[in-house]
């Protein structure tokens, strides 16, 4: 109640600074502290969040402890999958992921290597896949690396409306064998029918909890499966969605300077990230933030 009172006399944002990329999704905050961010100014990167889907605040400078703090805020933090190697990525903190292609005695410290990651939405193998990630830059190469995020809202928007019927009831099926660098999940038989393959199933098209808005709900491309369908028919149509999944009209391209933090919204978005030169360093972390309940 306070809170609500103080914002209506203080502006929606909480008087915080918000530039939209000029994309279809994706805004800066600028002048925020993220170690230091008072309730009112807390609500307004909320707000912020779920009207632009990607927030970027570049300039922090941040621990892994307080990647966390402010990470908590929003909601309980999942674990971070664990590593391809099979190893934890930080030492007592589990919900800390590493994405780099930096090798520590031979031993890759993250994952994703330095080739590209398709296009994807994080952990939604799970049930209850993160509502959101928060990605903190340590080490950027000189070029390359960016990553690219692209609204399911739009994309669902924009689908023809004979397209829209023909999915409106049907569910996928998110693969849990492979991570978006292509690398075998730690524990999983590989196999590449994706009818047998290991993940969760969700409905294609979801209204997101928050916002009330609809999405479509892809997941990742290799081995999903739209459930009873036969395998060639559910290809063709994922291949048909997918169409639409990388035109410039439905996505924002993030490139990254050392302190940047960006936070997507893991439900009405994909991400994706260009390959880099291995030779150079890249260290980002990452938390994800739990859903509050399965897509639907
Ligand atoms: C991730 C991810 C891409 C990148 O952290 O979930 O996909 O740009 N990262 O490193
Ligand atoms: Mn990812």
């Amino acid at each position: 109640m306070e809170i609500e009172s103080r914002i209506a006399r203080q502006g929606a944002d909480g008087g915080i600074e918000i530039v939209p990329t000029g994309a279809v999704l994706g805004a800066e905050v600028r002048g925020v502290d993220l170690k230091a961010l008072d309730e009112l100014r807390f609500e307004g990167v909320k707000r912020a969040w779920h009207r632009h889907e990607v927030l970027l605040i570049r300039g922090q400078t941040l621990a892994d402890q307080d990647l966390i703090a402010f990470s908590r805020r929003f909601g309980d933090l999942d674990w971070a999958p664990v590593q391809e190697t099979g190893r934890r990525f930080v030492e007592g903190l589990p919900e800390i992921y590493i994405v780099s292609n930096v090798k520590l005695n031979g031993e890759p410290i993250g994952s994703l290597g330095a080739g590209e990651a398709v296009w994807h939405t994080d952990m939604s193998y799970l049930d209850k896949p993160p509502m959101a990630s928060t990605l903190y830059a340590l080490e950027v190469p000189p070029s390359g690396g960016n990553t690219s995020f692209c609204s399911m809202y739009a994309i669902y928007e924009a689908l023809p409306t004979e397209l829209k019927r023909r999915i409106a009831s049907l569910k996928i099926k998110h693969d849990g064998t492979y991570n978006s660098g292509g690398f075998l999940r730690q524990g999983v038989t590989p196999t590449d029918d994706p009818r047998a393959s290991p993940g969760a199933v969700h409905p294609l098209v979801c209204t997101h909890p928050d916002t009330g808005r609809q999405m479509l709900y892809l997941g990742r491309r290799r081995n999903a499966y739209l459930v009873g369908l036969e395998l060639a028919e559910s290809e063709a149509l994922l291949d048909e969605l997918w169409s639409f999944v990388d035109r410039p009209e439905f996505k924002w391209e993030h490139v990254w300077q050392v302190g940047d933090l960006v936070m997507w919204d893991n439900r009405c978005t994909m991400h994706r990230r260009d390959p880099f030169d291995d030779t150079a360093r890249r260290v980002m972390h990452r938390t994800q933030i739990k859903g509050s309940a399965s897509p639907a």
